[in-house]
């Protein structure tokens, strides 16, 4: 490791050890290039301030702790194909990526536990390294995520019609070399998609079960600064060849 990198990753450590600061939320459901509503009006209200969750075998790993009901949150609708996204309180503070599933309610989505099959529509991993693109020596991957107040992308064209949870799982990697202390982030928005779509969703999984906590991206091989590949967890992507995003799109 050169010196430089040794610093970078020294100072790293110290912000990421000495305060929570580094932790967030998602409050705020996007559409359509707008933020929608007031804080938690559309996003179920977890009771665990910002902390993340590290136990992946957990029903918290659904919709955050307190999120298995959403009868105080209101339920959004928005047609297949708009563009959605959150909107982050303050920021993701930790190198990572940002993933979105897709769960829908057999009847009212505020009063879906989430039990049902969840498919992976959305992951935001790797930046692309170009000359601007960070103060380390060039060796390890930059992170899309960087410091991002926000993420919007197209709510697939082909989602049938009916009411749905839209999951957001922000994964922090900065102690994942460890077993069971990659950190999670998670909240669900409640929607109630209308259009003609008639995709069939999958493949899907349930959480728990979507992850062991084992697969190589959420148990990294070694320390995050040293990485130089990264295979993002959960099922292929839905609709079949959507591709991993590595540039977010902002509010
Ligand atoms: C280069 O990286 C910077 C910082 O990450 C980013 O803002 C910019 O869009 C990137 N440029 C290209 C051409 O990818
Ligand atoms: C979660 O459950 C799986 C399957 O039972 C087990 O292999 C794994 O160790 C558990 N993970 C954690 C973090 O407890
Ligand atoms: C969902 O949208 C349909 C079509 O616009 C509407 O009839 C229905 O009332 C909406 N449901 C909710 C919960 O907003
Ligand atoms: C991915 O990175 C790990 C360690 O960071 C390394 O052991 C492995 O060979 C790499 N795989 C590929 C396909 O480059």
């Amino acid at each position: 490791m050169s010196f430089r990198k040794f610093v970078y990753t020294f100072a790293l450590l110290i912000v990421g050890a000495s305060s929570a600061q580094a932790h967030w939320t998602y409050s705020r459901l996007i559409v359509n290039g707008e933020v929608v509503g007031e804080p938690y009006q559309y996003i179920r209200r977890n009771t665990n301030s910002n902390s993340p969750l590290t136990n992946v075998n957990s029903t918290d790993m659904r919709c955050n702790t307190g999120g298995l009901s959403g009868t105080d949150t209101q339920t959004y609708t928005v047609q297949a194909g708009d563009e959605v996204g959150f909107g982050i309180d303050e920021h993701f503070g930790h190198p990572g990526v940002q993933q979105v599933y897709i769960s829908k309610a057999p009847g009212a989505a505020a009063d879906y536990d989430g039990s049902g099959d969840w498919a992976r529509i959305y992951a935001l991993t790797t930046a692309v390294r170009n000359s601007s693109s960070g103060s380390d020596d060039g060796e390890g991957l930059v992170w899309a995520t960087d410091n991002i107040q926000s993420f919007r992308f197209t709510l697939p064209p082909s989602t049938p019609p009916g009411e749905y949870l839209l999951r957001s799982e922000g994964l922090a990697l900065h102690a994942a070399h460890k077993f069971s202390e990659a950190q999670f982030y998670v909240a669900c928005a409640q929607l109630n998609v209308t259009g003609s779509g008639v995709g069939e969703i999958g493949p899907v999984a349930k959480i728990p079960g979507l992850y062991s906590g084992y697969e190589p991206g959420v148990l990294i091989p070694v320390f995050w600064s040293f990485l130089t590949n990264y295979t993002s967890p959960g099922p292929t992507l839905w609709p079949e060849g959507t591709q991993e995003q590595h540039l977010v799109q902002e509010l």
